[in-house]
């Protein structure tokens, strides 16, 4: 048995180095595609796993549906083997499968693992001696330990366990959290570090191998609870920092100081300050959720997270504020929201990406509907919006050129593309929650 998978482990390892390996990547959603591209760039031919029909027939047709993916990426990866499929049992034919599903909240705003339980189920007959599987799905410390392995452990048919060390045999279980920024290209995807936590040195040596084909540093932690619980810090840093400069703003406006003047000359500190910025709100799939996964998590140790909390407590009021705002502007103006014509700029979650999750937007604009006023929006990416998880609008984009007949009009996302002077030239009222109209001196903007 020692043999066995002595041999099979220094097998992989000559097939990662070779980039014969076949990897399989589950979820070809916005952290499982770019992945997919990024191995196949290094001349691995990929397999992406996914539950969705039109995803896997796009993929397969060589197009895209990512508007910061070209269809191109995708064909030359296909030169490269890529393939999609939906199909499971393909799954005994990979050396390695990473897993980006997503992980959302429930209803009750607790972590919904249902994605990663239906992946690990579907998978778990298929596993194979020495293939090494990752999780990168975010999630709370003890997910890998405790819901996957022993999923994959229960639901393999040859009882084949997780190997802790090269002396025994199984599957290769490690965590190893996306840590990308969808839209910013200051870092290069490559100069990312990776964290990786395997069950155990070997796992945690192959997966480290296996990222370091396409990223330029690798970080080994202790164990997968390790590697979550980093991920977890990362992004509550950012809830909680974003949700103190929300705080601060508040504050600002009601002592007549402009925060973004602030903030801009806070940020000269070459140390000891890391800055952030207001908005109207948290937005995407990782900051509005992740923090309550830790909450969650930490209850069952008796420990309640008061910072993520207040820091959640308080970003979730933003859009509130910033509705507030917009009934505050229009009043002065002598006008009553209800019946008003309002346009929201921008549904995306932040700039420049086409991403509607837990955006704002969603929530202004529902509240503005619910005091009466008549909206609309304008998004460059997307055409239309119909019917989402949390949200039905039913509209189209509303074309800039009819700016001037609304009564006001909400940046809500700075998208790069839009002319700002022009915008406010044309608007009656701009309520700007993303100071986009920074340097425009006009008496028709409220910057809040
Ligand atoms: N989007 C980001 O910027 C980002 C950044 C860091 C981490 N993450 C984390 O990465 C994970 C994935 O996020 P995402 O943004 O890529 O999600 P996504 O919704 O864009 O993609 C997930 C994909 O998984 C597929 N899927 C769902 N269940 C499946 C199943 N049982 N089998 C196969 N495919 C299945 C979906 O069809 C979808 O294509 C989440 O845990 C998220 O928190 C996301």
């Amino acid at each position: 048995m020692t043999v066995v998978a002595v041999d099979g482990l220094h097998e992989i390892i000559q097939r990662i180095e070779s980039r014969e390996a076949r990897i399989g990547i589950v979820g070809m959603g916005y952290v499982g595609l770019p992945l997919a591209l990024l191995f196949s760039e290094e001349r691995f031919a990929i397999t992406g796993f996914d539950i969705d029909a039109h995803k896997v027939g796009t993929l397969n047709r060589g197009g895209s549906y990512i508007v910061r993916i070209p269809g191109a990426d995708i064909q030359a990866a296909q030169k490269n083997g890529f393939q999609a499929t939906a199909d499971y049992t393909r799954i005994g034919e990979m050396d390695v499968v990473i897993i980006c599903v997503p992980t959302p909240l429930n209803e009750h705003h607790e972590p919904d693992l249902s994605f990663i339980t239906e992946t690990v189920k579907a998978m778990a007959p298929h596993l194979r001696q020495g293939q090494l599987i990752i999780l990168e799905s975010t999630t709370y410390p003890g997910t890998t330990e405790e819901v996957v392995v022993p999923l994959l452990e229960q639901g393999n048919p040859s009882g084949l366990r997780v190997a802790r060390d090269a002396a025994s045999p199984g599957f290769y279980v490690a965590f190893s959290p996306e840590r990308e920024d969808p839209g910013n290209d200051t870092v290069a995807r490559r100069d990312i570090p990776k964290v990786v936590g395997g069950c155990g040195p070997v796992a945690q040596d192959l997966a480290s191998a296996v990222y370091a084909t396409i990223f330029n540093r690798t970080i080994q932690v202790s164990s997968p609870a390790a590697a979550e619980m980093t991920k977890l810090l990362e992004n509550i840093y950012r809830c909680v920092n974003i949700a103190l400069v929300n705080e601060l703003k508040q504050l600002c406006m009601r002592m007549g100081i402009d925060i973004w003047e602030v903030i801009d000359a806070a940020k000269t500190k070459p140390f000891g300050f890391h800055v952030f910025y207001p908005g109207p709100g948290l937005g995407g799939h990782c900051i509005p959720i992740d923090p309550f996964y830790l909450s969650w998590k930490a209850k069952e140790f008796d420990f309640r997270t008061r910072f993520i909390e207040l820091a959640g407590e308080i970003n979730a009021d933003m859009p509130y504020f910033v509705v507030e705002n917009v009934m505050e502007a229009m009043s002065q103006r002598g006008k009553a929201l209800r019946g008003a014509r309002v346009l929201v700029l921008g549904l995306a979650y932040k700039r420049d990406i086409d991403d509607l999750r837990e955006s704002p937007s969603l929530t202004i604009i529902e509240l503005l509907q619910q005091r009466g006023a008549l909206v609309e929006y304008n998004d460059p990416f997307f055409a239309s919006v119909g019917q989402g998880r949390k949200y039905a609008l039913n509209m189209s984009s509303t074309p800039l050129e009819r700016v001037p007949d609304f009564d006001c009009v909400v940046i809500v996302t700075d998208h790069s593309q839009y002319d700002y002077p022009k915008i406010v030239e044309n608007s009656k009222l701009v309520v700007d929650t993303r100071n986009a109209t920074k340097g425009i001196v006009a008496t028709n903007i409220v910057r809040c």
